[in-house]
C-alpha cells in the first residue's frame, strides 16, 4: 500500500488515498470489535464512526506527507551510490587553466549539484560537444587528470591538435572548438567515468607510469590515487616531453611529490633549450633503453634485487610500439603491461568499406531497439557504417576500437574483428565500428 501512495506524484492524490485508506481499515477493525462485543448501542456505533473519521484524517496526513516518487530525470542522475547515472548528465565548466603551449585544463562540475561518483584511476570520462556546422554532436573521450577522494570535480586535460606541417589535413576538431569556444559557464554533456585501463591501487608491486605528451594525464591520476591511497609503494613517474613549454603538469607533480617521498619523478626532453636547465633529467626519447639503464637498476636496488613491476604506457603510437618491443625483450610478462592509446596513426585505421575477411558471406542483421532488420553484405563495411546506412546513428568517436564509445550488447550471433580492438569491451558487448557478422544471424541492442 506504500507503494501505491508513493507511486502517486500529486500530494492530493496520495492524501486521498491515505484518507481512504484510513477509513477503510479503521471501520472494518471497529466493526469486526462492535459485531463480536455484546454492546449494540448507539454509543458503539458512534464511536466506530470516530475511530474512522480520525483514521481517515490520519490517513491523509500521512498520505500527502509521503515523498513522491523522483522524477525519471532525477532518478536517472541521482549519483548518491554513483552507480544511476548511466546517460548524458550535464556538467559546468568551473575552471579552465592553460598547463602548457598545448594542453589546457577543463574543471567539471554537475549542473544539478548532485553528488559525482568516484572513477578508478586511468579511466576516462566521454564527452558530447555541438559544434556549429556538423552534421551530429562531436562524440570524444578523455582521460581523467586528477585523482580527489571524495570527488568534487573531474578535470579534462585536452591537448590542441593542430593540423601538421606543410600538409592539408585539417586541425583536430573537438580538441580546437573546446581550447577556442568552451569557456567557464559552458554546459558539457558526459557519460560516467568508464575505461579498462586503471592502476590496482592495493597492490602492492613498484609501478612505472610512462608517458609521453599529453598521455601524462591517466599517469597523474594514477600517481595521485597511489599518493592518497597506498603511499607505501614505489611509484616510478617517467614523461617525455619536448621541452618545459611543452611540459604540462610539472610544478603539480613537484608537490606531490613533495608529501609522497615514494614517488620517483623522471623527465626526458627530446628538445631541451638553455633555459629548460634544470627542468629535466636527460636528452632523447623516454625508451626501453633508458629503462633498462636507470629505472631497473634504482627499482633492483630498492627491492631486493627484484625488478618486479608493473608498467603503464600512455603516449604517441610509435612511443608505445617501442616500449612495448623494449618490455618484452627486457622480459617483463605481458600480463605486467597496460597501455592506452589516444589514437592510431591514420594510415593504420580501416579504410572504410574493406571487404570482410572469411568466406565472404552475408548476414542478417536485426537491430533491435530500432526495430530494424537487413542483410548486410561485405561491401557494407563494418557493423557501425552498416547501422548508419540503414538510418540509424550510433554513438561514435575514434572508429578505430580504443575508446569503447560504439560498444553494443550483442544478443545472437557473433561478429569478427578486423584487427584486434584496444579497448575492451564489457562482456557481451562488440565494438561496431571495427566490426563485421561472422555468423549468418547478429542481433544488436542497438
Ligand atoms: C581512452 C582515451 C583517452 C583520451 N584522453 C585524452 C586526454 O586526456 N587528453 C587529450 O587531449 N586527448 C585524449 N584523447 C584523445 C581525444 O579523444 C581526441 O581523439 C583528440 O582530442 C583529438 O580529437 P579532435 O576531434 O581534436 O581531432 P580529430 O578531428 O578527431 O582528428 C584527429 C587527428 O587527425 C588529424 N586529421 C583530421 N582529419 C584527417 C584526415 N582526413 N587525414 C589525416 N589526419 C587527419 C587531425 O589533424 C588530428 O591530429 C583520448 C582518447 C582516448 C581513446
Ligand atoms: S568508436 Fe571508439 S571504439 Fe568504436
Amino acid at each position: 500500500m506504500a507503494d501505491g501512495i508513493e507511486s502517486i506524484r500529486n500530494p492530493i492524490g496520495r492524501g486521498a488515498l491515505g484518507a481512504w485508506v484510513g477509513f477503510s481499515a479503521a471501520t472494518m477493525v471497529a466493526g469486526v470489535a462492535v459485531g463480536f462485543s455484546e454492546n449494540r448501542e448507539d454509543s458503539a456505533f458512534r464511536t466506530v464512526g470516530y475511530i474512522a473519521g480520525i483514521s481517515a484524517v490520519a490517513g491523509a496526513i500521512i498520505g500527502a506527507a509521503t515523498p513522491p516518487p523522483a522524477s525519471p530525470s532525477a532518478r536517472k542522475n541521482t549519483t548518491k551510490a554513483g552507480n544511476e547515472w548511466t546517460d548524458w548528465r550535464d556538467f559546468v565548466v568551473a575552471r579552465k587553466v592553460k598547463e602548457s603551449a598545448e594542453i589546457t585544463s577543463f574543471y567539471l562540475k554537475p549542473k544539478d549539484g548532485q553528488s559525482i561518483p568516484p572513477f578508478k584511476p586511468g579511466q576516462f570520462l566521454t564527452i558530447r560537444l555541438d559544434i556549429p556546422n556538423q552534421p551530429r554532436p562531436v562524440i570524444r573521450t578523455y582521460s581523467l587528470s586528477d585523482y580527489h577522494n571524495p570527488v568534487e570535480h573531474y578535470r579534462l586535460s585536452i591537448k590542441r591538435e593542430l593540423a601538421p606541417k606543410d600538409s592539408d589535413v585539417p586541425p583536430g576538431l573537438a580538441s580546437n572548438f573546446i581550447h577556442d569556444h568552451i569557456e567557464e559557464g559552458a554546459v558539457i554533456p558526459a557519460k560516467p567515468p568508464s575505461g579498462k585501463f586503471v592502476l590496482d591501487v592495493a597492490q602492492t608491486r613498484p609501478a612505472v607510469l610512462i608517458s609521453n605528451g599529453v598521455g601524462i594525464t591517466p599517469m597523474i591520476s594514477m600517481a595521485k590515487a597511489v599518493e592518497r591511497l597506498n603511499p607505501e609503494r614505489h611509484i616510478w613517474f617517467l614523461h617525455g616531453a619536448r621541452n618545459s613549454d611543452f611540459h604540462a603538469f610539472q610544478e603539480e607533480m613537484a608537490d606531490v611529490a613533495q608529501s609522497f617521498s615514494n614517488l620517483h619523478l623522471y623527465y626526458r626532453y627530446s628538445r631541451p633549450r638553455p633555459e629548460d636547465e634544470g627542468t629535466y633529467h636527460s636528452t632523447g626519447y623516454v625508451d626501453a633503453d633508458m629503462l633498462e639503464q636507470m629505472i631497473i637498476p634504482e627499482i633492483k636496488s630498492l627491492h631486493h634485487d627484484s625488478a618486479d613491476a608493473d608498467y603503464f604506457l600512455c603516449g604517441s603510437p610509435a612511443f608505445m610500439d617501442s616500449l612495448r618491443e623494449g618490455l618484452s625483450a627486457l622480459g617483463v610478462p605481458e600480463s605486467q603491461v597496460f597501455f592506452e592509446s589516444f589514437s592510431k596513426p591514420k594510415a593504420a585505421a580501416k579504410t572504410a568499406k574493406a571487404p570482410a575477411e572469411g568466406n565472404g558471406a552475408s548476414a542478417e542483421v536485426t537491430f533491435t531497439r530500432s526495430g530494424k532488420t537487413a542483410v548486410w553484405h561485405p561491401e557494407d563495411g563494418t557493423l557501425l557504417e552498416f547501422a548508419e546506412e540503414q538510418g540509424l546513428n550510433p554513438d561514435y568517436s575514434c572508429r578505430q576500437g580504443i575508446c569503447l564509445t560504439c560498444a553494443c550488447a550483442i544478443a545472437e550471433g557473433e561478429v569478427e574483428y578486423d584487427e584486434d580492438p584496444s579497448g575492451t569491451p564489457d562482456e557481451g558487448s562488440v565494438l561496431i565500428c571495427i566490426s563485421k557478422p561472422k555468423t549468418p544471424n547478429v542481433i544488436l541492442d542497438l
